[in-house]
């Protein structure tokens, strides 16, 4: 097998630190939901990770969807302009949506499909993601929940990948240069 170890410059959240930040934010979830029902919504592929430990650590009924996106163009995610490849498959009518992704990079994802949800007439919908990069975004997005901010460099590992690697690492971790140099 190949050693992985070698690609990563370093960790930067460990598997402890990732579930003590989503045990925090569940407790927060929580109780400002209380009395409410709540859907998860969560974004193929990368938010795959949080969504199943954040849905876990949640201790009331949740229901929860998918949606896959693609962009257009020549360009990478970060061109803004999406396609849905998935829709969800429940209504959104009167539901109380929470948007979870793994990661805020330009914003660009998020903002649109804050966007798109929003116009399905949601009673509420807000954003909770795990990293946000504050030097790369290029629109807001306004999360009510951010697990980490973190520095502009390429993070891999906890559903998070460079060119489909690295998803299934149980920690969060900065690539090395010399591998996608
Ligand atoms: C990544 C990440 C976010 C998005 C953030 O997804 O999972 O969804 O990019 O980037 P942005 O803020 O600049 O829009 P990606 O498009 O790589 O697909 P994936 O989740 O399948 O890896
Ligand atoms: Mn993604
Ligand atoms: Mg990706």
């Amino acid at each position: 097998p190949e050693d992985v170890a070698s690609e990563l410059e370093k960790v930067l959240l460990s598997e402890e630190e990732i579930a003590a930040k989503l045990a925090e934010i569940a407790r927060r979830i929580e109780a400002d939901y209380e009395g409410r029902d709540l859907l998860l919504i969560a974004v193929l592929k990368g938010a795959v990770m949080v969504m199943a430990d954040l849905a876990r650590e949640l201790k009331r009924p949740v229901e929860v969807d998918f949606m896959a996106v693609s962009s257009y163009g020549a360009s990478t995610h970060s061109s803004g302009v999406v396609r849905i490849v998935k829709d969800l498959d429940i209504s959104l009518e009167g539901r109380n949506v929470l948007i979870v992704e793994d990661i805020i990079d330009s914003g660009l994802t998020l903002h649109w499909l804050k966007q798109n949800l929003a116009s399905r007439n949601p009673a509420s919908i807000e954003v909770c993601a795990l990293l946000r990069k504050p030097d790369a975004m290029k629109v807001d997005v306004d999360p009510r929940y951010v697990g980490f901010d973190i520095p502009n460099e390429f993070v891999v590992g906890y559903g998070l990948d460079y060119a489909e690697r690295y998803r299934n690492l149980r920690s969060i971790a900065v690539l090395a240069p010399h591998v996608y140099s």
